[in-house]
């Protein structure tokens, strides 16, 4: 899958095995970590990206695409789909190298990602928790039409901190 955004250099694609050096160097970011959950590794090794590739293209429902910035692999983006009675909420996530931050390049990722589960209603809700620290990440969610649904108090034990997270979700109208 090859999905273009509005942004000239920029789309989203399936992780290649040809992105390890890119995505290892970008990746082992402590102030990308301190924005996830742990299953993010730090530090973030050629093993882990090896993992980590051999994992986004597994054939699942949830999808994982690598932010593709004038050909290089700068980031992920993707939606996690859930099981049982969540099968039609999926978690929407994301992280860029901190050398491309503040361009916009995420929300035009997200755009794209967006539209094109609005196209294939494989989910009727989206959802997004943003630990309390993150105001960048909930401004992303915010320009893609994101609603604020609540605060988790005290609901995220990170980096040696005890924080609330927002609940952020976007749903999508309609039948798969
Ligand atoms: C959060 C993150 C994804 C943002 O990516 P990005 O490409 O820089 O985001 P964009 O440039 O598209 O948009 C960022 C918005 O946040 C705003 N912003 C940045 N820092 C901010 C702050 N401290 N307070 C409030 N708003 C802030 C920017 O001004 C911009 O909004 P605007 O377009 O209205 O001016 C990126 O910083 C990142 O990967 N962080 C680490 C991982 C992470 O947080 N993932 C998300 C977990 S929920």
């Amino acid at each position: 899958m090859i999905l273009e955004t509005d942004k000239p250099g920029l789309r989203l694609r399936h992780w290649q095995i040809a992105d390890k050096a890119s995505l290892v160097e970008q990746a082992n970011n402590r102030k990308i970590w301190r924005n996830l959950t742990d299953t993010f590794p730090s530090p973030y090794t050629e093993t882990d990206a090896d993992f980590w590739i051999a994992h986004a293209n597994r054939p699942t429902r949830s999808l994982h695409l690598a932010i593709e910035l004038q050909g290089r692999a700068v980031g992920a983006i993707g939606v996690i789909a859930g099981e049982g009675v969540y099968q039609r909420t999926g978690k929407f996530g994301y992280w860029l190298g901190e050398a491309f931050w503040g361009q916009g390049i995420v929300t035009a990722a997200g755009r794209a990602l967006v539209a094109q589960l609005r196209l294939s209603r494989e989910f009727a809700r989206l959802e997004a928790p943003v630990f309390a620290w993150n105001p960048a990440s909930m401004r992303v969610l915010e320009k893609l039409g994101f609603e604020r649904e609540g605060l988790l108090r005290a609901s995220v034990c990170k980096d040696g901190e005890l924080i609330d997270s927002v609940l952020y979700a976007l749903l999508i109208p309609g039948e798969p």
